[in-house]
């Protein structure tokens, strides 16, 4: 396969991630004058080796959930609209959240949970390792970015091909001539 980012490219990005979403919650008045922490939102499966990662560099208040969401049939094209799989147990009501997931493509996740979370008067912001600008549809964004990545299916650190290759430390691109590998 071919490596797009090695573990340590991704570890130091994230580090400068965490140093920005920092400095971001920092400078905003809710955050300043309350006791509010931020309410970090993981996307499961694939999400969490970043969520996790992220969280240990961060230098704000904040709590964690998750939720899952499922977009892919265990192939390589989303072929179907996204379904909430489990909720998360808080409703958030007036909370600021931090949704984490491990990479936006045609954004239909990440718009399908901010529709399911929305509240008024809530900071709702998103955080992906990679992003395929090539995919994205219209209206669709995250605030923080690791990584934009051609319009090729990737795997490793959290990303799977039919539940393969999550635990990877690095991305990788699939290849076709991978689907027979007892690689896990
Ligand atoms: P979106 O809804 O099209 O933005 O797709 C986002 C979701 O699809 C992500 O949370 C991933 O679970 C999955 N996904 C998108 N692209 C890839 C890929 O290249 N490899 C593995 N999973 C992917
Ligand atoms: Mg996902």
């Amino acid at each position: 396969m071919e490596i797009l980012f090695d573990e340590q490219t991704i570890q130091k990005r994230i580090s400068e991630m965490a140093s920005e979403i920092s400095a971001y919650y920092k400078r905003q008045e809710w955050y300043k004058y309350t006791m509010e922490p931020v309410h970090i939102l993981c996307v499961m499966f694939g999400g969490l080796p970043f969520t996790t990662d992220l969280m240990k560099r961060l230098s704000i208040r904040f709590k964690y959930h998750w939720m899952r969401v499922s977009s892919y049939c265990g192939t390589t094209t989303s072929i179907r609209d996204p379904k909430i799989l489990v909720k998360p147990r808080k409703r958030f009501l007036d909370d600021n959240i931090l949704i984490v997931d491990d990479i936006l493509e045609s954004g239909k996740t990440i718009r399908t949970i901010k529709e399911h979370i929305k509240w008024p008067g809530q900071d709702i912001r998103t955080a992906v390792l990679l992003r395929k600008p090539d995919k994205i549809s219209s209206g669709v964004r995250a605030d923080f970015i690791g990584f934009d990545i051609p319009d090729k299916f990737v795997v490793g650190y959290g990303l799977d091909y039919k539940n393969r290759y999550r635990k990877k430390p690095y991305v990788a691109v699939w290849g076709e001539d991978e689907s027979g590998s007892s690689e896990s």
